[in-house]
C-alpha cells in the first residue's frame, strides 16, 4: 500500500524547567495529540536556551527533564522524532548561511530584541539578536509544513518565511514555506489569580505536581479578585476547573455547592489530582531509567540528522560550495 505522506509538524521546546498545566494545555498536549495524524518533530532548543542558561548542570537537567516530561505525557517515539537541537549541527550551519542573507534592520524588527532594548537589558548578546535566524534554520531544514506557535512566536515564523523566500529567490527553489498554526483559544490557560498562567507571575500549578502541591496551589486561588463572580461561581476556581471537566459536568457541582468556595476547591483538588496522578507516576518510572531516555534522544538525533543532512546537501549545492 502506498503510504500517504504525512504533513510534517515541527515544534521547538524551551528546556526551561518544570512545566505547568498552562504549558500542558497550551502546547504539550497538542504535540502528543497530533502524533497520529502528522509526522511530529518535537525538539529541545538547547542552543536557543544558551542565550539564558549558562549553568552546565542546569542545562543538562533541563534537557533531560523536557524529554522525560514528553515521554510521561504519552509522546510515542515510534511516531514522533524527539531530539536535541544541539545534536544536529545542521541547525547552526544553516543558521550561518541564513545570516548571510539576513540584514541587520530585518533582525532589529524582532520583538524579542526590541523588548530587550527597551528594558535596557544589560547584556544583549549577538545570540539573542540572532535568535530568529537559528529558529528559521530549525524550521527550514526539515521542509516543515506546519509550526504550531503561540501569538508571541508569530513574528519569528514570518521571519522564517521571509528568509526562505529570499533564499529561494537568490539561489533557486530550495525551501518549503512553513505555515503557522496559531493557537488562539487554548493558548491562554488561567492561573491562580485569573491572569494567564505563567511562571513569571508565580500563579502556576505544576504539571507533575504532588498531591500536596496541588492542594497548596488550589487553596491559594484568588476567589474575590474584583468580585466578578457569576451566579455564585468563584470565577478563577471555575476557569481552572473547566480544563478538567465539561460545563455539563460542572453545572450540578457548582449548583450544589453554591457560594461554598472551600468545598468547590476541594472538589477541584480531586479532579486535578485524578488527572495528574497517572502522569506523575509514569514520569517517576521514566525518570528512574535515564539511560533509556538518553537512548531515545540519541535515536531521535540520528533520524533528524539524516533528514537535515540531506537538505544541507541541496543547500550547499545551491550555494556553490560543492565542487
Ligand atoms: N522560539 C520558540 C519559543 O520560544 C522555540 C523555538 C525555537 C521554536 N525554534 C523553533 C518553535 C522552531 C517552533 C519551531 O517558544
Amino acid at each position: 500500500m502506498a503510504s500517504v505522506m504525512k504533513k510534517r509538524i515541527l515544534t521547538g521546546i524551551q528546556p526551561s524547567g518544570r512545566p505547568h498545566i498552562g504549558n500542558y494545555f497550551g502546547m504539550m498536549k497538542q504535540v502528543v495529540d497530533m502524533q497520529e495524524e502528522y509526522e511530529v518533530l518535537p525538539f529541545i532548543v538547547d542552543y536557543h536556551a544558551l542565550s539564558t542558561v549558562r549553568d552546565r548542570t542546569q542545562m543538562q537537567e533541563n534537557i533531560l527533564n523536557v524529554a522525560i516530561d514528553f515521554l510521561a505525557i504519552g509522546l510515542d517515539t515510534k511516531k514522533a522524532i524527539l531530539f536535541q537541537q544541539s545534536r544536529v549541527s545542521a541547525h547552526t550551519e544553516l543558521g550561518w548561511i541564513l545570516n548571510c542573507i539576513a540584514t541587520m534592520p530585518f533582525l532589529m524588527r524582532a520583538h524579542a530584541f526590541k523588548d530587550a532594548q527597551e528594558a535596557k537589558k544589560k547584556e544583549i548578546t549577538v545570540g539573542l539578536f540572532d535568535y530568529p535566524i537559528l529558529m528559521a534554520a530549525d524550521i527550514l531544514l526539515y521542509d516543515t509544513d506546519i509550526v504550531p506557535v503561540g501569538k508571541d512566536q508569530q513574528q519569528h515564523l514570518e521571519m522564517a518565511r521571509d528568509l526562505a523566500e529570499k533564499f529561494n529567490r537568490i539561489y533557486g527553489e530550495t525551501f518549503k514555506l512553513p505555515k503557522a498554526l496559531i493557537k488562539e483559544d487554548v493558548a491562554v490557560v488561567p492561573g491562580l489569580d485569573g491572569k494567564k498562567m505563567s511562571k513569571s507571575y508565580g500563579n502556576t500549578i505544576p504539571l507533575f505536581a504532588t498531591r500536596a502541591e496541588i492542594e497548596k496551589a488550589v487553596m491559594s486561588i484568588v476567589t474575590d479578585s474584583g468580585g466578578v463572580e457569576n451566579d455564585g461561581k468563584p470565577e478563577n476556581v471555575y476557569a481552572i476547573h473547566r480544563l478538567f471537566k465539561s460545563e455539563e459536568e460542572l453545572a450540578p457541582m457548582y449548583e450544589e455547592h453554591k457560594g461554598k468556595y472551600g468545598d468547590l476547591k476541594k472538589l477541584l483538588v480531586e479532579d486535578i489530582d485524578a488527572f495528574i496522578a497517572p502522569m506523575r507516576e509514569r514520569r517517576a518510572e521514566i525518570a528512574n531509567d535515564i539511560d533509556k531516555v538518553k537512548d531515545v534522544l540519541n535515536n531521535g538525533a540520528n533520524i533528524a540528522r539524516e533528514l537535515a543532512d540531506a537538505k544541507m546537501q541541496l543547500v550547499r549545492d545551491r550555494l556553490g560550495v560543492t565542487l
